[in-house]
């Protein structure tokens, strides 16, 4: 893999710094904590880390309102703490990759603080002011409009009232920001995550946005109307590719884009002549019903709609949505980690999927999120997915020894990393046989997809390049499945005992159970264990 860039052949794993490791007792983690854990993720096989937001922050939004793109919050560490983490990152041969959060900043951003001052400030423009507003609606819910009452406008904000909107037309802003960039870039940060990309630019007009036909109660105010003039608006391709220039002015780094829209709207985002995005999350198997039907149909279309040249990126879960475990079960989500693991391209993880991490209920006067605060019972929250990683068995995990910012919950307590290392069967165990087999063999990294099938619940393909072809079988109905396979050796599969076993003609697979089979033509079946 010598002629791909480092991030194509990438396994990149998101730390949520809150909830990984405590160094210093306050119940909250922090980057000496994530320090301390680097050897794990080593042993585990990934090789780039994504940290959520760990700038200067009021944390409304838990640090997705920045007061400060250029420091490090005290909650988190120092900047020497940041500078020796990512040392320590790279000594291990590991890429280290930032969120940087451009759309909005915090109300206490001297720049706002300074905007909101008066009508006349050199800093008013920066945000986005106007008489009255429009019929925009917050994502957190509630009118996306602030008045203030000092200076007599409204301000937006696309979030919380605490996070207005900087305006991305204002060349002044994007000086600012691209320097905020260079800063880290400078410090030798691989690339950046870029929050909530498809939202940066919005109507010059302020056009109200249409109603929603589809809009039922209890969705949120937000999706009474269609997004048309506050997201997505064509203006972003250019902003998006002059923010790519700002990387490439420092080598091979990477720009990943948050991006929730259809495919074909996504794949806009690779930018004409791919100077846009390097990887525009991929959210398809985070929001697809989890059939063989429905796999087939959507890993189809995606990779059907890829530009050429694009390269492909997969995510099963992250700090917004509700973990793998909990929307599938644990026995389907070893399945759904070894398709992840079986596509092309970059993959992303999201801290504690590689034990079988579960949402944990969180008691209402826990709450924490204020997406949860502000739309009580809607299914809003995101605290669930955001608990303490479970590192021993312990009552407090090896999390901290105070008390954690969220509960840890007795089902994420068991599948502790202890006590996973030690048994084969573990989640953990599974993700590490299956990062080493995408680590040896390129072929599922870079080779094609083809014979993309959904028959009988189980859905099927194929990955071949010059130097090898395997065939991945994942069986998603609740019966066992004979499947006619070349002759072979299973290579992967969500039971350890049937690695290393030879396949002749066919195989059975179990419900919820993945296998991944290399086929004898380009492998040695020497040494296999006989069926
Ligand atoms: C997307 C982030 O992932 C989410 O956690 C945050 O609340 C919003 N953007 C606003 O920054």
């Amino acid at each position: 893999m010598q002629d791909l860039s480092w991030w194509k052949h990438a396994v990149v794993y998101q730390v949520y710094p809150r909830s990984f490791q405590d160094s210093n007792d306050d119940g909250i983690g922090d980057l000496n904590g994530i320090r301390n854990r680097l050897d794990y993720l080593v042993e585990l096989g990934i090789d780039a880390i994504w940290i959520s937001p760990i700038y200067p922050s009021p944390m409304a939004d838990f640090g997705y309102d920045i007061a400060d793109y250029c420091g490090i919050d005290p909650i988190f560490g120092t900047m020497d703490d940041f500078d020796r983490l990512l040392e320590a990152v790279h000594q291990r041969g590991l890429r280290l990759i930032l969120d940087f959060v451009p759309n909005h900043t915090s109300d206490r951003h001297p720049w706002f603080v300074e905007s909101r001052s008066s009508r006349t400030n050199p800093k008013r423009d920066w945000y986005i002011w106007r008489d009255q507003p429009n019929n925009w609606q917050s994502h957190f819910g509630g009118s996306a409009w602030e008045f203030d009452e000092k200076t007599g406008q409204y301000y937006l904000h696309e979030f919380l009232r605490e996070q207005p909107d900087l305006d991305w037309r204002n060349p002044a802003v994007k000086a600012a920001m691209f320097d905020a960039l260079r800063f880290w870039l400078r410090k030798g940060v691989d690339g950046f995550r870029v929050d909530v990309m498809w939202l940066m630019i919005k109507d010059g007009q302020f056009r109200d946005n249409p109603p929603n036909p589809a809009y039922t109660i209890g969705q949120g105010s937000r999706a009474q109307f269609l997004p048309i003039y506050d997201a997505d608006r064509p203006e972003i391709h250019e902003l998006v590719a002059e923010m790519r220039g700002v990387l490439e002015e420092f080598g091979d780094r990477v720009l990943i884009g948050e991006i929730y829209l259809p495919i074909p709207r996504l794949m806009d985002y690779y930018g004409p002549s791919l100077g846009g995005a390097n990887l525009p999350f991929n959210f398809q198997l985070l929001q697809c019903a989890w059939t063989a039907d429905e796999l087939a149909r959507t890993i189809g279309e995606y990779m059907s709609a890829l530009p050429a040249g694009a390269w492909p990126n997969w995510v099963l879960g992250n700090h917004d949505k509700s973990r793998i475990a909990t929307r599938i079960g644990l026995s389907r989500a070893r399945a759904a980690a070894l398709l992840l693991m079986s596509l092309p391209g970059t993959l992303t993880i999201y801290n504690g999927e590689e034990l079988g991490m579960q949402d944990v209920a969180i008691p209402a006067d826990d709450v924490q999120d204020p997406a949860e605060k502000r739309q009580p019972g809607i299914g809003m929250g995101r605290d669930p997915e955001r608990t303490p990683m479970p590192w021993d068995g312990s009552p407090l995990c090896g999390f901290t020894p105070a008390r954690p910012w969220l509960p840890i919950g007795d089902a994420n307590r068991a599948v502790n990393v202890t006590d996973s290392r030690m048994n084969p069967d573990s989640m953990l165990s599974l993700y590490q046989r299956l990062l080493r087999l995408r680590r040896d063999e390129s072929t599922l990294v870079s080779g094609k997809l083809t014979e993309l099938s959904a028959m009988d619940g189980v859905l099927r393909f194929l990955r071949s390049d010059t130097r090898a072809r395997f065939r991945v079988c994942i069986n998603l109905s609740d019966e066992p499945s004979e499947i006619a396979c070349e002759d072979g050796v299973i290579a992967a599969a969500t039971s350890a005992r049937r690695e290393g076993v030879r396949v002749t003609g066919s195989l059975i697979v179990a419900p919820a159970e993945a296998v991944t089979v290399k086929l004898a033509d380009s492998s040695d079946p020497v040494g296999a264990a006989s069926a």
